[in-house]
């Protein structure tokens, strides 16, 4: 099957499945992934970055198992894929520069000893390693489905306090209003965005979130969806737009290489 076609049956093959059901409120409870949000949150705030506390991995946990859901997907794959959600950023608490794979082994080292079954967690860490668009590319429906989320998660709640701001802090306090919606019936996902033009123009979205979108479409196309992208009622990206083939990040060679 390639990673394209849509799945027969929407169901991941996880064996040993039923041994240890880890579930999104264990992770929650987890004193160690606890932490390791927090850090990551302070760690990046450092940098001035936007927030990427709790709420944004909430959001994206959520969003993540909203898509899979909407689309058909059995339970244990939502609920794996609100874990992936929930645990995406963690490697930003070591560095921005490749926090996906570092995530990853983060998790990894974590869910086998809470004794989750390795086939789980591997459908877990390789969606975290895939997630940022710098070197990631979405190769299964968890992977894209928490993309999906993830680059939706644009608002000007995520700014704070700051008041030097640079493009992204000035592109996503534009930003007023937000909304992700899932169609099953017409196989769209529908990103809508309100933006305030006084504080900057759709340009400067597109500047810092073009490759990102075009990841939306590559991921949406796996799930067997088109993506949406409506900036103030304007359809952007949707049906007629062209949807980049799969591809490994910049600099990174051929797929299957
Ligand atoms: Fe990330
Ligand atoms: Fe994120």
């Amino acid at each position: 099957m390639g990673v394209y076609d849509r799945p027969a049956k929407r169901r991941l093959k996880v064996a040993g499945g039923r041994r240890n059901m880890i579930t999104l409120k264990d992770i929650q409870a987890n004193p160690t992934f606890q932490i390791l949000i927090r850090r990551t949150n302070e760690y990046l705030s450092q940098l001035g970055y936007t927030e990427h506390g709790l709420r944004h991995v909430t959001y994206v946990s959520t969003m993540t198992a909203y898509i899979l859901e909407t689309l058909g997907y059995d339970e244990r794959t939502v609920e794996l894929g609100s874990i992936a959600g929930y645990l995406h950023d963690i490697g930003n608490m070591h560095n921005r520069k490749y926090h996906g794979p570092t995530g990853a082994n983060i998790v990894y080292v974590e869910l086998r000893r809470l004794g989750m079954p390795l086939e789980e967690i591997c459908e877990i860490t390789t969606s975290i390693a895939n997630h940022e668009e710098e070197i990631g590319v979405p190769v299964n429906p968890i992977c894209a489905a928490l993309v999906i989320a993830d680059k939706s998660d644009a608002h000007r709640t995520r700014v704070g306090r700051k008041t030097c701001r640079d493009i992204h802090d000035r592109v996503n306090h534009a930003i007023t209003d937000s909304s992700l919606v899932v169609n099953s019936d017409n196989s769209t996902i529908t990103l809508k965005l309100a933006f305030d033009t006084t504080e900057c123009q759709i340009m400067d979205y597109f500047a810092i979130y073009l490759t990102r979108m075009e990841m939306c479409q590559q991921a949406a196309t796996l799930l067997g969806c088109t993506f949406r992208l409506v900036i103030n009622g304007l359809e952007l990206i949707g049906e007629s737009s062209t949807v980049t083939t799969l591809r490994p990040a910049a600099g990174e060679g051929l797929a299957g290489q």
